[in-house]
């Protein structure tokens, strides 16, 4: 399908009438990254995962990656499929969407699914740290980039137990173009901060984390459940960065009692 003039590859799972799930993915990833809780879902729900721009099978487009542009992305993408309203769940740069989304459109979401992700903007170290990733992915490439990424983004057991999955993850990095992670980086390091948005958000809120996660720890998880009135936060053990993955059985427990608590 073509949104904002790129082609978006997208999944539509379930029956056509059921309530609307729709899945963001982390960077460098895709929707693939959401197999297990599709499955999980498809029977009772209408569950939409789709690649964002310049990742998995989407095309990047020429325009400057950005937040903001993401989320036109997502908004425009429900209109095509005509979703007036959906349940929002985003990991990590798809909470950065979700939570940004949130803030434009509040009228579009009917409740929000927040897993291994943040409020806050880049510090400057962390900008710093966009930079130098950029710099290495120019000089020594994806292969590099992907190595050292996988090192940060799963808890210390998951290397163990969990190899088919981080195989999965370095595919799925490996597969974005150099231009993308590089464009993707600039992007996140030039998002806002959507922190403040969090008192306004009146709909029904379940935030997530894996208690390992060093990219977004615990603490963000906390913050964000602390300032989002009657959010729920559920701390997933064995988890770093990509809970669902790591800690699927428990994620999905997690999951669909909380849809079934809105529909
Ligand atoms: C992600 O998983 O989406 C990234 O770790 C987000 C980030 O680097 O801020």
């Amino acid at each position: 399908m073509i949104i904002n003039n790129v082609t978006v590859s997208y999944n539509d799972e379930g029956p056509e009438n059921a309530p609307v799930i729709i899945f963001i993915h982390g960077f460098p990833f895709n929707k693939s990254m959401w197999n297990l809780q599709v499955k999980a879902l498809k029977d009772k729900y209408r569950v939409i995962t789709y690649d964002v721009r310049g990742h998995g099978k989407s095309d990047a487009g020429n325009d400057v990656f950005t937040i903001d542009l993401f989320v036109k992305d997502l908004i425009n993408l429900m209109d095509a499929l005509k979703i007036d309203n959906a349940i929002l769940c985003g990991l990590s740069m798809g909470g950065y969407i979700a939570l940004n989304a949130m803030g434009k459109y509040p009228e579009r979401f009917n409740a929000l699914i927040l897993c291994d992700t943040q409020c806050i903007a880049d510090t400057p170290e962390a900008k710093e740290k966009r930079i130098k990733a950029i710099e290495s992915i120019r000089k020594t490439g994806v292969e590099k980039y992907a190595d050292e990424s996988i090192k940060n983004l799963f808890a210390s057991g998951s290397f163990i137990t969990k190899q088919k999955e981080i195989a999965a993850v370095r595919e799925m990095i490996l597969k974005t173009s150099e231009q993308s992670l590089c464009n993707t980086l600039l992007a996140l390091s030039h998002r806002k901060e959507t922190c403040n948005i969090l008192p306004g958000i009146k709909i029904p809120a379940l935030i997530m984390v894996g208690n390992e996660d060093k990219i977004t720890p615990p603490a963000s998880a906390r913050f964000m459940n602390e300032n989002i009135k009657d959010s729920i936060m559920k701390i997933l053990e064995y988890a770093g960065h990509l809970s669902n993955l790591e800690s699927p059985y428990e994620f999905n427990v997690h999951l669909k009692r909380f849809i079934a608590s809105i529909y």
